[in-house]
């Protein structure tokens, strides 16, 4: 029998990533062959490590922090293809290969997918002609406001610390937005509106254990309030929602429907991600 198909998550640090728990089930689950590892990659080195990890017969791989702008330049610098949401993000986690040549590589963004997916089907919340508040306008922001749009949003909020940051990304979204008749526009963090029906924290205010940077006024009960991190990162934030009133939730579905769009693009095969959902929840305590 032939080795099964070599695929990794790629990031500094990954020695905390759940993606080879969450693809060995997918794998599992669905009866394809493949072998999912990490690899840690120099700070530096990315290049490098990914061009190695292809070399060896990789079919692909994860990226993850810090390096999902990088990955995306790489294949677009060798003519390899990049959809248009992985362009319009300016950052791809998700690589193909076809061999050693970056020429014949495809880079994508499943992040935004799966933060879509997640909000609607596992928290139940259909995004049609709601009124959203995204903050943040780093990476993470820039991954999830295209699909946020393409799922028909009404009005979308984008408050960032820095005011430079959320405009550029409102100007560079500009035309998807018209296109699906959504109203995207840059506010102030102090000042971003009031009663979204969905919040989303897509900055790392968490992670650097800051408060969370809006007023509490941009909820109201029934409000459904998303932070992109999960396990203890997320606490705060979701402690802070339900004080106002709102449904919190953690970024863990996020997280493995963006691996099952992944595995989707790899395998053809789509995964069901509930039943993964529920196993890793039991894992990761994301009580406040
Ligand atoms: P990521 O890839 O996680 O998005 P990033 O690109 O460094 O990381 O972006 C971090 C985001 O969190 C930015 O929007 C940042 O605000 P600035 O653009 O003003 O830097 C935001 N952020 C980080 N710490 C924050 C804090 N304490 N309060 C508010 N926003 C914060």
């Amino acid at each position: 029998m032939p080795a099964p198909d070599r695929y990794a998550v790629l990031g500094h640090p990954v020695a905390h990533s759940r993606s080879p728990a969450i693809h060995a089930r997918f794998a599992a689950q669905t009866g394809q062959r493949l072998d999912y590892g990490r690899v840690l990659c120099p700070l530096d080195g990315f290049v490098a490590s990914v061009g190695a990890f292809a070399a060896a017969g990789a079919r692909g791989c994860n990226v993850t922090v810090p390096f999902k702008f990088e990955a995306l330049q790489r294949v677009l610098q060798s003519a390899g293809s990049a959809s248009a949401r992985a362009q319009r993000a300016g950052a791809a986690n998700v690589l193909g290969f076809d061999g050693a040549d970056p020429a014949r590589w495809w880079a994508d963004n499943s992040d935004g997918i799966g933060l879509v997916r997640d909000i609607q089907q596992h928290a139940g919340v259909p995004l049609a002609g709601t009124r959203v508040l995204l903050v943040g306008a780093g990476g993470a922001a820039a991954g999830v406001l295209g699909p946020l749009i393409e799922a028909g949003v009404a009005e979308l909020v984008l408050a960032n610390r820095t005011a430079a940051k959320a405009e550029a990304l409102v100007a560079s979204h500009a035309e998807l937005a018209t296109g699906h008749g959504t109203q995207v526009i840059a506010a102030p963090l102090a000042e971003p509106g009031r009663g979204f029906d969905v919040v989303i924290n897509a900055s790392s205010s968490s992670l650097a254990g800051a408060a969370v940077p809006v007023p509490g006024a941009v909820l109201r009960p029934g409000s459904l309030a998303v932070d992109l991190m999960y396990g203890a990162a997320a606490a705060p934030f979701m402690t802070w929602a339900r004080e106002h009133g709102a449904t919190a939730r953690d970024g863990l579905g996020m997280l493995v429907e963006q691996a099952a769009e992944a595995f989707f693009l790899w395998r053809g095969v789509m995964p069901a991600t509930a039943p993964v959902l529920a196993a890793l929840r039991a894992e990761v305590d994301t009580s406040a």
